[in-house]
């Protein structure tokens, strides 16, 4: 199963392992300290978030509760998929335009901040896409593009398990997205972020280990073998610390204009 029907039809376990890892309160964090750093953010002027592949808003939430009592804030949430609809139900600030669409099928409109999170992987040509990212920032705007590192513990792990998507264009995407953006002559900036997942769970197969283990698979659990299962806990086993945490790693490409 391609990793895209995969998520389609298994989001649930991509919830699961996102709630085992710190790493989108580190997200947020970062994204509130770099807004805060570079906006003069007054309650009477307008402020334009976008979040693009935003899923059930677990980042875009907290984002719009810090922006919301410090600006006038419109928010943009772009996503294709039923996670939209969790997005709705989980959110209760008015001034937010929904889009079930793909990027590459809506004009971006002209906004401050544009977040783009663990996107640009499913995209063929993802070039195009970060030019119009750019296009659509507001003048002295603000993106982030999140990748995964290819050092990153989740990605060591699936090379050691020899899966196939843990493919080169996985692998490449920040040097080509950097690349892409040193051709186009557009200012950016990278910073690498550790963060933390909780592998315990793998180890004693709770639900939440099962989850786990199936989001690394791209595959439902009841269809991996015992060797998979065995092959994974030694797998994580290796690679996580004394405390069961394997450390992921993002690359966040900020573009400035
Ligand atoms: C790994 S999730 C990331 C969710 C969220 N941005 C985060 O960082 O937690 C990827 C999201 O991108 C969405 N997505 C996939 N293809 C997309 C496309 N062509 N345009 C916009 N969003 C897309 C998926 O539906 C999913 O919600």
């Amino acid at each position: 199963m391609s990793y895209k029907k995969f998520y389609e039809k298994q989001s649930s376990t991509f919830q699961v392992y996102i709630k085992n890892t710190n790493q989108k309160e580190i997200l947020v964090k970062n994204i509130i300290k770099k807004l805060s750093s570079s906006f003069k953010l007054k309650k009477d002027q307008n402020f334009v978030f976008t979040d693009v592949g935003a899923g059930d808003g677990k980042v875009t939430i907290p984002i719009i509760n810090f922006l919301k009592n410090k600006a006038k804030l419109t928010c943009n949430v772009i996503e294709p998929s039923d996670l939209i609809d969790d997005f709705k139900k989980n959110c209760n600030f008015d001034k937010i335009n929904y889009s079930k669409k793909k990027i590459d099928d809506v004009k971006i409109p002209k906004s401050d901040f544009i977040l783009v999170s663990h996107v640009l992987v499913y995209l063929e040509n993802y070039q195009k896409t970060i030019k119009n990212i750019y296009a659509s920032l507001k003048d002295e705007g603000i993106a982030l593009i999140v990748t995964t590192n290819p050092k990153s513990g989740d990605v060591l792990l699936k090379i050691k398990l020899g899966r196939d998507f843990a493919s080169l264009k996985n692998l490449d995407l920040t040097k080509n997205i950097i690349n892409s953006l040193k051709n186009n002559n557009l200012k950016h900036q990278l910073e690498t972020i550790p963060s933390e997942i909780n592998t315990l769970e793998c180890i004693s197969l709770n639900e939440d280990g099962k989850a786990i283990i199936s989001f690394f698979y791209h595959k439902p659990f009841d269809e991996l073998t015992n060797k998979d299962i065995k092959d994974f806990q030694n797998a994580v086993n290796g690679l996580s610390n004394k405390d069961n945490k394997l450390t992921k790693k993002e690359d966040y490409i900020w573009i400035l204009k």
